[in-house]
């Protein structure tokens, strides 16, 4: 059976002015149900949330995590050959700056309940710069749903290599160097040739690319 639960809750305070007082009843238990429906309590993510990347779990060239406590259940997906759908309170990163954390069933259904952080991170700790769903931009632009989307559905939005994203120009080098010069990290200052190297060509890299439109910085 069907009951559009919106749409009987929005009636209700008319029919329950006029009505039987069970009706009134069954109203406030609708009307529960729908807000219970609507949008499940969210896992809270704040500043503190976010601490050194390379504290996490690495799986192959990403990091996970879990912020309720099941790290096993996050790890047997990320770990999997054939994919899945990763659980509530996933944290899953490949750069400092950007963060996915997975929400409860049902709160996102277009991002399959992936939330898109972006960060500023510094020694002194970490700063959500953008966060959101669909709209979230990063700093060069860049709209991260419109990317993992094209992730083929059994990976559930982590792009990776070959699981159906456009790739981004980013060397395992480049990506290994801002792994382990994470500003959060303990040691961090300390950079090898080979990671600084990596660095100031990335800023290279980065100096080339056409400045984003008003509206996405
Ligand atoms: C231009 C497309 C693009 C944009 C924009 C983008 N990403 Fe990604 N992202 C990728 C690709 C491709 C990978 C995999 C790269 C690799 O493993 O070499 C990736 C990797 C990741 C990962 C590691 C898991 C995975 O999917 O492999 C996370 C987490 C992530 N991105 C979050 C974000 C967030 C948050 C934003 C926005 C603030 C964002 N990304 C913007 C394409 C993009």
């Amino acid at each position: 059976m069907h009951i559009d639960t919106a749409r009987f809750a929005s009636d209700c305070p008319r029919h329950s002015a006029r009505r039987a007082r069970a009706f009134a009843v069954a109203c406030t238990l609708v009307i529960a149900a729908a807000g219970a429906r609507a949008a499940p309590a969210p896992i809270p993510v704040n500043d503190k949330t976010f601490a050194c990347i390379t504290q996490l779990t690495p799986v192959r060239g990403f990091y996970v995590g879990n912020l309720l406590g099941k790290l096993g259940d996050t790890l047997k997906v990320a770990r999997s050959a054939s994919g899945g759908v990763y659980p509530p309170g996933s944290v899953v990163q490949l750069v400092p700056t950007e963060v996915m954390v997975k929400q409860p069933a049902g709160f996102n259904p277009a991002t399959r309940d992936w939330e898109f952080f972006e960060l500023d991170v510094s020694k002194d700790g970490s700063k959500i710069r953008k966060r959101g769903f669909v709209e979230v931009v990063n700093r060069f632009g860049g709209n991260c749903f419109a990317c993992h989307v094209k992730a083929r559905p059994e990976w559930d939005f982590v792009c990776e290599t070959g699981h159906g994203c456009d790739p981004i120009p980013l060397t395992d080098q480049m990506i290994g160097a801002l792994q382990r010069t994470d500003p959060r990290c303990p040691g961090a200052e300390r950079v090898s040739a080979a990671d600084a190297q990596a660095l100031k060509d990335l800023a290279a890299l980065q100096a080339k690319k056409p400045a984003p439109p008003a509206a996405a910085r």
